[in-house]
């Protein structure tokens, strides 16, 4: 069996996408099952990466924290899975449960470890799980980092429950798993985008109010009216440094704001934070998280029956397209690369 890949390539200033394939090692170790990776999707993460935004060093490094595929080999000392299971790697291959722990940052894929981005991936037994049955593999490979950051966001740190708001910052794939998951268990979602084309379809998904954030660039004075002065319990900010001040001033009196994403840079916030302690608000660092809670939110897809959205499917041959594409933000949900 041949193994397909691409990998960054150093160039002046960030990295070329490049085609690597290569013979599979003959051997699986113990541990490890060999995975036929049928779908990948990109993240921002990967953007990032790829334009060398955070100055990480990934020459050579195979991209993708996010793929799903199907068991095509087993080590000999693996019990629990079998030869056509269908499953999809973990984002942190070591983070089983519990807190995140600093040794976890060596071993999350598409960063440290090689990727998804290949036809082929031997991964230790408890760096997978089962996907969805109802999810096509397209559909279950934008889980490991998109859906899995939404879900530990809001239910495992935020604690979300029926009845309270959220806040989804753009239509990307974090915004909108949260927007499916808040509106899953009968809370209230306010989507902000640049587009009223996207905030049309966010409506159609189920969110209870929208704002375009080029139209209103003091959203939160927005989000103030429509919860008549009460400001929304939880916040999945991906914005960062450019965001925060207003979602700062929209959180409501004991809210959660889950700062997740860096979408408008790396900087520090020009903005008091005063806000946060005045209205006794929680701000959670979130990084993706653990093994156990992919496991809790593929149930709760399972039984609520959630479609990922995903915008537009890639050929593998196409990959660079596809990081284009996603870069472009013309996207609304996932954006995926699908493998014969
Ligand atoms: N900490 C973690 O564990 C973790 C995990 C996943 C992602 N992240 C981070 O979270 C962020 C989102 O990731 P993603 O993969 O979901 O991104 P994505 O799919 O690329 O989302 C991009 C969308 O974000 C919106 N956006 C961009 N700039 C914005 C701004 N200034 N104000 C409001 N919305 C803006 C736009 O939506 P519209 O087109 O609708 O305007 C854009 O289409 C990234 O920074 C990523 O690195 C962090």
């Amino acid at each position: 069996m041949h193994c397909k890949s691409w990998v960054f390539s150093r160039n002046a200033n960030a990295y070329d996408l490049v085609r690597a394939d290569q013979p599979l090692p003959d051997a699986l170790t113990p541990n490890a099952v060999r995975v036929h990776v049928k779908a990948i999707s990109l993240n921002y993460r990967d953007i990032i990466a790829w334009r060398n935004l955070a100055g990480r060093q990934v020459d050579k490094r195979v991209p993708a924290s996010d793929g799903a595929g199907e068991i095509v080999a087993v080590g000999s000392d693996v019990q629990q899975w079998k030869v056509g299971d269908r499953v999809a790697g973990c984002f942190f291959q070591t983070w089983q449960s519990g807190p995140f722990d600093l040794a976890h940052h060596k071993n999350d894929l598409g960063g440290t470890l090689d990727g998804m981005l290949q036809s082929v991936i031997d991964l230790p037994e408890t760096g997978i799980v089962e996907i969805p049955p109802s999810l096509s593999f397209e559909q279950a490979s934008t889980l490991p980092c998109a859906g899995l950051t939404a879900w530990y966001s809001l239910f495992t740190r935020g604690g979300l429950v029926a009845d309270q708001t959220v806040l989804c910052i753009g239509t990307g794939g974090v915004s909108i798993f949260a927007l499916q998951f808040a509106t899953a268990i009968g809370a209230r979602a306010i989507v902000l985008s640049s587009s009223d084309s996207k905030l049309e379809r966010a409506r159609v998904m189920g969110a209870w109010e929208t704002i375009n954030y080029r139209e209103h660039p003091q959203w939160a004075d927005e989000v103030w009216k429509l919860t008549d002065g009460h400001g929304v319990d939880h916040v999945v900010e991906v914005g960062g440094p450019g965001t925060l001040e207003q979602s700062m001033k929209c959180v409501a009196a004991s809210g959660h704001i889950a700062l997740i994403g860096v979408l408008t840079g790396f900087g520090a916030p020009n903005t008091s934070l005063f806000p946060l302690l005045a209205r006794n608000v929680r701000l959670n660092g979130i990084y993706v998280g653990s093994r156990d809670k992919f496991i809790e939110m593929n149930a709760f897809i399972e039984s609520k029956q959630i479609q990922p959205s995903i915008d537009q499917v890639f050929s593998f041959d196409d990959a660079p397209s596809a990081f284009e594409y996603l870069q472009s933000a013309k996207h609304f949900g996932k954006v995926v690369i699908a493998l014969k």
